[in-house]
């Protein structure tokens, strides 16, 4: 069924567990996260970005997760808006029967310049009064994604802040954090500690002082009853970006946030961790792959399978990583 995010979050805290939350916005990619969570029994948190309705539109996503839901009746699914660049953009999606939204009030609604604390304390709160009194979680965010290697928003990437950033930005503060969640009510907090959307977060294999799981011990101290948020949570694996160099491909040297660092930040709080490039990463290696290999096929489907095959398997092994084994 479809049920709202505090539910799974709440259950995972209770069980010290963390749920991927996976970007959808095709077809493939629903029934790859879908299936995954089938072989382990596990909840699903399927999350739309403004970029995933521009693609697919609204009513196709809708319908698409409505149509897991039905053909997977036994498993917990969350329809959640990411991103929300506005109250406007949240109530949309509460409308149109999401069961969750993100207020992400930590940049404008121009979605580039970083928002004042105010702004985004308004405008959290505005959406958790709407979305509670609907049932709806909400997830708000403090701080601002972005690198600790270069100082930069991570606007580079496509999403986020544009320009330099100060280190007091680029890490949530735990005293301004407490004070966030006691104004806003959120049920759920997305925090800054050196991670940036996209493929391209770190030039090593990251290191303390570029990827805080720090930060996140001192939040949660100050914040236990809070459930915490890691965007940017791609692993970016090495042998993904193998693949796709293999078959012709062209991606730069890069490393994403490692799956131990993730399961550290499992134990101090995390219990929503947003992946979307490994998907990509895994979908274009497998269709790369297939092409290549098979210059006279043209049938999508023949390309589609195995890149739904790969998907699914990345979602399989984080659904693992992170605990959420026979948690459905
Ligand atoms: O928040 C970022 C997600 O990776 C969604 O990306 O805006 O390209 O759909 P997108
Ligand atoms: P990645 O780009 O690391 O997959 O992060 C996705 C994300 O945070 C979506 O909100
Ligand atoms: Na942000
Ligand atoms: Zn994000």
């Amino acid at each position: 069924p479809l049920v709202s995010m505090r539910q799974l979050l709440d259950h995972a805290a209770e069980h010290g567990y963390a749920l991927p939350a996976f970007n959808v916005n095709n077809l493939e990619q629903i029934q790859a996260i879908m299936a995954a969570a089938d072989e382990v029994n596990a909840p699903v948190i399927m999350q739309a970005s403004a970029g995933a309705r521009k693609y697919a539109g609204e009513p196709f996503l809708r319908h698409l997760i409505e149509a897991a839901v039905e053909s997977y009746p036994h498993l917990p699914v969350v329809m959640h808006q990411d991103h929300g660049q506005s109250p406007a953009v949240c109530i949309a999606a509460m409308r149109s029967g999401f069961t969750s939204v993100m207020m992400d009030g930590s940049l404008e609604e121009d979605g580039k310049s970083v928002a004042s604390y105010d702004y985004n304390v308004a405008v959290s709160r505005r959406v958790v009064e709407m979305a509670h009194a609907v049932g709806v979680t909400v997830e708000a965010e403090l701080g601002v994604l972005g690198s600790l290697e270069t100082m930069k928003g991570d606007k580079e990437d496509g999403h986020g802040a544009d320009g330099m950033m100060t280190r007091e930005q680029l890490l949530t503060d735990p005293e301004q954090a407490a004070d966030f969640v006691r104004q806003t009510q959120c049920d759920a907090l997305a925090i800054a500690i050196g991670t940036s959307h996209g493929a391209y977060k770190f030039s090593k294999k990251p290191t303390g002082d570029i990827l805080s799981i720090g930060r996140i011990k001192e939040i949660h101290a100050r914040i236990p009853n809070t459930h915490l948020v890691m965007h940017g949570s791609s692993s970016v694996p090495q042998d993904l970006l193998a693949e796709i160099r293999e078959f012709g491909g062209d991606m730069r040297e890069t490393y994403g946030v490692p799956v131990e660092e993730i399961q550290e930040g499992i134990k101090h709080g995390v219990r929503k961790v947003n992946i979307d490039t490994d998907l990509r990463l895994a979908m274009t290696g497998a269709i790369r792959r297939y092409l290549v290999e098979n210059p006279s096929k043209f049938d999508p489907r023949d390309f589609l399978k195995p890149a739904r095959a790969a998907a699914q398997a990345v979602c399989k092994a984080r659904f693992l990583a992170f605990g959420c084994e026979g948690m459905a």
